[in-house]
């Protein structure tokens, strides 16, 4: 049976005796798929499996969507419980935050000011203090996060790396609708025709990874998201990127190897990022 708590006090007494052997799977609610298969996942991984629910204030811009971001607290308990979650811990701001807004946050670094970092400033520190804050609360052994946020991702890894955090950070595989729409709790604010428009993300990513070189994927990619710019409702782009996966920097255009192509679109209100990991072969296969 899942354990919910809402404070770090009652966390600390469902963690006892339950030493070693803990996932986390951390979370802001609204949980689909995407999350289920992290959960899935952790599962598989270890004993105990510990998911987090908190909407972070301090990942949030001021113009962004915090205070209407989905709050589907009982739903989520319902899909925790068949998914034979240990324990949720879905704290309120003032139990995560005690001190007010943190006066030491961490610091993402360069790769951290570049793609969603350039358009969100802020929104990396806020991200890794927070997921910083609920490993030492939860204290794991595994932590599985999604590479559909790949730059949070390789984000989280570096801290870990850099910080010596004792866990070990997963990425898991994106899941997609049939039509490929990558699975995100933002889905839901679309419209049947912003929804429609949206596809043109993952068709981009899809019609660039077929190509071998760096300027082959990026004109394909960009060719589908004109496209999409002229429709009704129109995509508007933030970025489309292709990037080493290791600081998220472009890339040159004779570069050959593990590459991420991604981009970040607003279509009507609602901004949505996807990413797809591939192998730039410099060669037309
Ligand atoms: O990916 C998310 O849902 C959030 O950024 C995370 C990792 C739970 C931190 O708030």
């Amino acid at each position: 049976m899942t354990r919910v708590v809402h404070t770090r006090a009652d966390l600390e007494a469902a963690r006892a005796g339950r030493f070693g052997d803990t996932a986390v799977v951390m979370t802001m609610g609204a949980l689909h798929d995407g999350h289920l298969a992290l959960i899935q996942a952790a599962r598989q991984a270890a004993k105990t499996v510990i998911v987090t629910i908190f909407v972070n204030p301090l990942q949030f811009g001021p113009t962004e969507d915090f205070s209407r971001y989905p709050r589907t607290l009982a739903e989520d308990l319902k899909l925790c419980e068949a998914a034979d979650v240990d324990v949720v811990f879905a704290p309120s701001v003032e139990e995560v935050y005690p001190g007010g807004t943190p006066m030491v946050m961490v610091d993402p670094g360069p790769m951290g000011e570049v793609l969603e970092g350039a358009f969100r400033p802020g929104h990396f520190a806020g991200v890794l203090t927070v997921v910083n804050k609920l490993l030492n609360l939860t204290g794991p052994d595994v932590a599985f996060f999604g590479q559909k946020d790949a730059q949070q991702l390789a984000l989280i890894r570096r801290m870990a790396l850099d910080f010596n955090l004792p866990v070990e950070i997963v990425g898991v595989r994106t899941v997609r609708e049939p039509d490929g729409l990558a699975l995100s709790s933002r889905n839901r604010y679309l419209s049947a025709p912003e929804r429609e428009t949206a596809l043109a993300l993952s068709r981009a990513l899809a019609e660039g990874a077929t190509r071998p070189t760096v300027p082959a994927v990026l004109e394909a990619a960009h060719a589908v998201i004109d496209e999409a710019a002229r429709a009704e409702p129109p995509l508007a782009l933030d970025y489309l990127a292709l990037v080493d996966p290791g600081n998220f920097q472009d890339l040159r255009e004779d570069y050959t190897g593990n590459a991420i192509l991604a981009l970040a679109a607003r279509v009507g209100t609602t901004r949505l990022i996807d990413n797809v990991p591939l192998t730039i072969t410099g060669e037309a296969t």
